[in-house]
């Protein structure tokens, strides 16, 4: 009779137990993620999109395995497993999300970065059948965390124009620039980017300069997210036009308006780890140089 009343008082008293996971119900549906592409929540705890390969196996679709409502960490298992040399290993994810809107949220991914998975962050293990539950706790504490700009974006398919939020301080206004992108200075006789009047979309004139800007073919994209740290806003934008090869879904902005400059570098995406605002990003298409022309 006690030992009874004792277990259920421990089970009504402990937090969310590891060993089960149920995804935020809103998450149900398509999405976009700002690295993988679109994205399918079956609902409670599927994901399939995350597409990752290790040792020339693929990970397509995942299962969350446990969860820490605390911190809103997530961790999932990939449902299939990569063959090393004859040994199955397991792949696991772990995210930590927060929400921006219904349809906009943003999350980080917390395991350190593997080089034998294209340096996605992801922990490859040996398959150990007699562990079948995995703790929060020790599969989502990286030696090396993300840093600030490594954020993922998640944009519910259908509802992107629901996401847009203001743009980044330095941004809400109407600028000239000139656009560097390493070799060749594009833009500098005539050009012109504005964030006005909506203060959530920017506007390049591709008349007064036809340079393909943040990745769009039309040269208008939504602001979804800032983070900031130190002199730096990591921005994500969303491309509501023509997506293809050369024209990307998201991109991301670094952004610094400080006493030396006010510069802008870009990246198809996510924001590279380490990106900074006056330096051409790998994958990036250059550096801007912004003079506002009116607040
Ligand atoms: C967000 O979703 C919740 C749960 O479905 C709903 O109650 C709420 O009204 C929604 N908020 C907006 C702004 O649509
Ligand atoms: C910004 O203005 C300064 C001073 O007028 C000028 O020298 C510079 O070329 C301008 N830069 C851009 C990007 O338009
Ligand atoms: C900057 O990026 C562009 C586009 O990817 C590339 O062509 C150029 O070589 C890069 N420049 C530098 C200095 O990295």
């Amino acid at each position: 009779m006690h030992g009874l009343v004792f277990l259920t008082l421990c089970w009504i008293l402990s937090p969310k137990a590891d060993g089960s996971c149920t995804l935020p119900p809103l998450w149900t549906g398509d999405w976009y993620d700002s690295f993988y592409g679109q994205l399918t929540f079956p609902g409670t705890s599927k994901l399939a999109g995350w597409q990752v390969t290790s040792f020339a196996s693929v990970i397509t679709s995942w299962t969350c395995v446990s969860e820490d409502t605390t911190n809103n960490y997530l961790l999932f298992l990939g449902d299939q497993t990569v063959d090393f040399f004859g040994m199955p290993q397991n792949v696991f994810r772990c995210v930590k999300w927060i929400k921006i809107t219904n349809n906009s949220f943003f999350y980080y991914a917390r395991s350190d970065i593997e080089v034998n998975a294209n340096n996605a962050r992801v922990k490859v293990e040996a398959v150990d059948s007699a562990v079948t539950s995995w703790s929060t706790a020790s599969y989502c504490n990286p030696t090396s965390a993300p840093g600030p700009e490594e954020y993922h974006m998640l944009i519910k398919k259908g509802s992107e124009s629901l996401a847009k939020q203001w743009c980044p301080v330095p941004l809400l206004g109407t600028f000239n620039y000139v656009h560097n992108d390493g070799t060749t200075e594009s833009c500098a006789s005539d050009s012109q980017m504005t964030a006005c009047p909506s203060w959530t979309t920017i506007q390049f004139d591709y008349t007064k300069c036809s340079k393909t800007q943040a990745f769009s073919q039309e040269g208008s994209v939504y602001c979804v997210n800032t983070i900031t740290e130190g002199d730096n806003y990591y921005t994500a934008l969303y491309n509501p036009g023509v997506v293809n090869t050369v024209y990307q879904r998201f991109t991301c902005y670094v952004i610094s308006e400080t006493s030396s400059g006010f510069y802008v570098s870009d990246s198809p995406g996510i924001c590279e780890a380490g990106q900074t605002s006056t330096v051409n990003a790998t994958d990036g298409s250059g550096v801007l140089t912004l003079n506002r022309t009116r607040k």
